[in-house]
């Protein structure tokens, strides 16, 4: 059996994901968000609010029998406060660090700690951001975020070579997803995010990706052995 674990399942990319998850009968699925709206006998939901940390050291990762891979999926993200620094309200800032880079860091640590012995495949995989990888305005606070994720994961697969643990790892941005995120950065204004115009052409356009789409392109990255070579990496680096 292949077991997952994924944060965010509930809407948007990681619901996508779950249910292309949920159609291959070796994989169980772990997911989490503050709501839940999967319903099936291999997913397993818990409602749980990654942006309050405590919730999140306590999260119960389970043991598991006839393992032949795992993965734990961090997916769960929020743009934040969409604004210039200055302006913005700092419990936003607070949650959106917990929430995009701090909440996949214990998930990592825990996950590591108890799984580092089974003798399976395991792969950890933080979706990231092209944001994470240039700066634009009004958009500070996540854009760190991504960043760190992308760091986090870099050392990750330094520490996994030199001690040869067998961990995978990938910090994956999935491109421009028509999501509940992306409305959020359509509602902000001019003098918060300069670049508002072309985000709101790109839905016009019909430039979006569909969360289903974009989750098949994840799961190639899952599942496709030679796609687990670079740890930053994108959808965009898929060439068929
Ligand atoms: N959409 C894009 O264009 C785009 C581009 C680049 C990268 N990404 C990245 O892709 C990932 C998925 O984004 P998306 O567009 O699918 O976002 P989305 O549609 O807004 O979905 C976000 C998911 O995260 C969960 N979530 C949010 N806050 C949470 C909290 N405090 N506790 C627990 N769960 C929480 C939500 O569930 P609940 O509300 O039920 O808790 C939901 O399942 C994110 O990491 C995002 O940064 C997205």
């Amino acid at each position: 059996m292949n077991y997952f674990f994924i944060t965010g399942s509930s809407k948007g990319l990681g619901k996508a994901l779950t249910e292309l998850l949920l159609e291959n009968e070796n994989n169980t699925v772990y997911g989490m968000a503050r709501s839940s709206s999967i319903s099936h006998k291999r997913y397993f939901h818990t409602v749980i609010d990654l942006s309050k940390l405590d919730n999140v050291v306590s999260y119960p990762f389970p043991t598991l029998e006839n393992v032949e891979k795992i993965v734990l999926i961090n997916n769960a993200g929020m743009v934040g406060d969409v604004n210039r620094i200055g302006q913005l309200d700092n419990q936003k800032i607070i949650d959106c660090y917990n929430l995009n880079l701090i909440t996949p860091a214990v998930l990592i640590n825990n996950f590591i700690s108890l799984y580092t012995n089974y003798s399976c495949n395991k792969l950890v995989l933080n979706i990231s951001s092209g944001a994470g990888r240039a700066p634009i305005d009004g958009w500070n606070v996540y854009c760190s975020t991504k960043a760190g994720i992308d760091m986090f994961s870099q050392v990750l697969k330094e520490e996994a070579q030199i001690d040869g643990t067998g961990i995978k790892i990938l910090s994956l941005a999935p491109g421009i997803i028509d999501t509940d995120m992306q409305v959020q950065i359509r509602e902000a204004n001019k003098n918060e995010f300069s670049n508002i115009e072309n985000f709101i052409e790109y839905k016009k356009n019909g430039d979006l990706s569909n969360p289903k789409t974009t989750a098949k392109q994840v799961l190639r990255f899952i599942e496709e052995e030679e796609l687990l070579t670079n740890v930053i990496c994108s959808v965009r680096d898929l060439t068929e």
